[in-house]
């Protein structure tokens, strides 16, 4: 039924009655999301790239209360204040690529790797009450065709101090992090009716996201997969998509049944797909768990085992999951 070609017109008008008085958290305020929930919050660093959004909102639908959560989620203790209530989906765009320079947030840690992924990793195990707490919530992550370039450097992640950084494959990395982190997330999540899905938009290169690029960069693509992975990079069809097209698999996401029950799923092109091995495989995924609960100093993992939400998910009856920090 949906394709490459599907457009997000098409997906609401398929599932807008399922979005209908929900709570969905936008993290990174990049290509927009249209349905009829009853709030979004949209959390991203800068007010002036979030207005556009809520007026696009307004315009398709004033009963919509938008809100404006400021912060930036590289750093930890700014995360920490913004986490809050009941949330039906939570969805994680914001995201960096390719950054030229090797850059290091407030905590030491690389920039893609923390734009992408840990602020992902912190934000979703602070909200997990939130998510808990309501009717089946969905967690909606964005990784990238990007993943394909190289598995997560399990013994040289921060790039040596810089000495081995190249910019690629520190996106690759960061976004096969987002792949490794939904799975475990999911597979720890999928008895408590919590959906877990990762998904590869497609590329449109209108967004933020490549504007310090030039063509020359992209180049540079080709060699680092022959050179890491020893094949060549395949750009998919469509080259590019549409903005509307663009955000139709992540509405599939969020919306879609089908996904849903195949939880923990990566999604492209509007269907469910098999990630390559390095990016879902147990034993990555569990030492990625570790690894990110080592980097923002605090354990997630109680709820695996003890959480329990009460007939009416009421949020107060969920106890507290923080084991130590
Ligand atoms: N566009 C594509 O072709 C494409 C293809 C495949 C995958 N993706 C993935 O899709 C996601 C969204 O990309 P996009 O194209 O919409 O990018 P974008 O236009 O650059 O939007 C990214 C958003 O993330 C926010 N953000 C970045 N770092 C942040 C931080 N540290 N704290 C808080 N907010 C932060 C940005 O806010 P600021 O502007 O304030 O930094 C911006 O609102 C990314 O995960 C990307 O990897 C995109």
């Amino acid at each position: 039924m949906f394709d490459e070609y599907t457009t997000s017109e098409e997906v609401i008008e398929t599932f807008k009655s399922l979005i209908k008085g929900r709570t969905v958290v936008l993290i990174g305020a990049g290509y927009p999301t249209r349905a009829s929930p009853a709030h979004i919050l949209v959390a991203s660093r800068t007010t002036s790239k979030v207005e556009p959004v809520s007026r696009t909102i307004a315009g398709i639908d004033d009963s919509i209360t938008t809100t404006f959560v400021q912060v930036d989620t590289t750093d930890h203790e700014a995360v920490r204040e913004a986490a809050t209530p009941t949330i039906d989906v939570l969805i994680h765009s914001a995201g960096a690529m390719a950054t030229k320079e090797y850059t290091l947030d407030s905590q030491g840690i690389e920039f893609q790797l923390s734009a992408n992924h840990i602020r992902s990793f912190l934000l979703t195990n602070l909200l997990m009450p939130a998510l808990l707490a309501a009717d089946e919530a969905r967690f909606v992550n964005f990784t990238s065709a990007g993943y394909r370039l190289t598995p997560f450097w399990f013994d040289g992640w921060n790039f040596s101090d810089g000495k081995e950084y190249a910019p690629w494959l520190a996106y690759g990395q960061a976004k096969t992090a987002n792949i490794l982190f939904t799975y475990g997330l999911g597979r720890r999540l999928q008895h408590r009716g919590i959906t877990a899905l990762i998904v590869h938009s497609g590329y449109n290169g209108d967004t933020k996201l490549g504007a310090h690029l030039t063509w020359e960069d992209y180049g540079l693509i080709d060699g680092v997969m022959k050179q890491n992975r020893g094949v060549d990079w395949v750009w998919e069809e469509p080259r590019f998509k549409t903005f509307s097209q663009i955000a139709a698999t992540s509405l599939i996401a969020v919306l879609g049944p089908d996904p849903a029950s195949k939880s923990p799923a990566f999604l492209q092109n509007s269907q469910v797909h098999e990630p390559e091995e390095h990016a879902r495989g147990l034993e990555s995924v569990e030492e990625l768990w570790k690894l990110s609960e080592e980097l923002v100093k605090q354990r997630f993992k109680s709820y695996v085992m003890s959480f329990g939400v009460n007939t009416l998910g009421a949020i107060h009856n969920v106890p507290a999951y923080r084991v130590s920090r």
